[in-house]
């Protein structure tokens, strides 16, 4: 009978426990989102999709979703300011897309001692980094791939049309390569693959030069300027490590009125797309950026909510979304 008692008192605990909770489930989250810079335009497309995805969030769930987004303007000290803020603030998640992306210890001692878990994006912090903490994560892309992407491109264009890539029929394909940031992952991988993936498809280039225009229009631009006095009539492909600087490329053609000159990027931004559609620029790799920022936003969510990820984003050892990417050419080049 005692027993029976216990038990039953038991029971009586339970429900009225699970009664708390349910009454206690959030309603609301509350999302700190710094981003290295305001003017990358990349970054402000991501931008933009995710706060779409933060009202489409909103609208299916029922959750009401803040977002607080800063931009750190290239400084890691500000940076580390704005998480400590939105920590005060009570942010139950961080998305940050890294200024330093070597440099993250600070932010991710402070989420740690805070319980605040983080989605890193695009800038990826080093892999020592990401294992201290199982409530770390990165969206990203896979640097490799888009590399080959984009020269695949090229190579099936040599195969359909050679003289639509080598542009005086000599045999040789004369390139010259922008390249992004030093510091990130993305721009040496992009620089060493997209040529590998030329020479592994067997079609002979040669490097004129290249340069460091750290992802930005007016730093291509220049730089373009300047090889076009320097190597007049040589240059047959520019290739860029983003289509901002491949922008900036044809800004220089332009002024010069040098035409033929093919030019390829990387991204998909919005500018970049306009380009492709007008013949500007031969074609570029985009990541599915629809994908990227939702999980981006799921993972977020989920965090703050203490929910199991959704099964369309798979990680990849619990830690790593690898959004899926594509070649978008031009039609012109295409079918001539
Ligand atoms: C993009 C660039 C961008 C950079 C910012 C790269 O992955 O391709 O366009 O400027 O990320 O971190």
């Amino acid at each position: 009978m005692k027993r029976i008692f216990i038990l039953l008192i038991v029971c009586l605990l339970l429900t009225s426990c699970q009664g708390v909770s349910k009454e206690e489930e959030k309603t609301s989250i509350r999302i700190g989102i710094s981003l290295y810079r305001g003017d990358d335009t990349f970054i402000n497309n991501i931008r933009s999709i995710i706060e779409e995805k933060a009202k489409e969030y909103e609208r299916e769930s029922g959750i009401k979703v803040t977002l607080d987004i800063q931009e750190a303007k290239g400084s890691q000290n500000t940076q580390n300011n704005q998480v400590e803020r939105f920590i005060s603030l009570g942010c139950d998640v961080l998305c940050i897309n890294p200024v330093d992306r070597t440099d993250t210890s600070l932010i991710i001692d402070k989420a740690m001692t805070a319980g605040v878990p983080v989605v890193f994006f695009n800038r990826q912090p080093v892999e020592e980094d990401m294992n201290r903490w199982d409530k770390l994560f990165y969206v990203g892309v896979d640097a490799k791939e888009t590399a080959v992407l984009q020269g695949q491109m090229v190579v099936d264009l040599y195969r359909k049309q050679p003289e639509a890539v080598d542009l005086n029929e000599d045999g040789v394909v004369s390139y010259v390569m922008l390249e992004g940031e030093t510091s990130h992952q993305d721009s040496l991988i992009r620089t060493e693959w997209s040529v590998q993936t030329l020479k592994d498809g067997r079609v002979s280039i040669e490097r004129i030069t290249g340069g460091i225009a750290n992802w930005e229009r007016s730093q291509a631009s220049a730089l373009m300027e300047q090889w076009l006095t320097e190597y007049p009539d040589t240059i047959e492909l520019v290739i860029s490590n983003n289509d901002d600087m491949a922008l900036g490329a044809i800004d220089a053609l332009e002024r010069a009125q040098v035409t033929g000159v093919n030019v390829i990027g990387i991204d998909g931004t919005t500018p970049g797309l306009e380009a492709i559609e007008n013949g500007k620029l031969l074609g570029t790799v985009s990541a599915n950026k629809d994908l990227y920022c939702s999980a981006i936003l799921e993972l977020a969510a989920s965090c703050a909510l203490e929910k199991a990820l959704p099964e369309e984003y798979p990680l990849t050892d619990e830690t790593y979304f690898w959004t899926p990417q594509e070649i978008i050419i031009t039609k012109i080049k295409e079918n001539p």
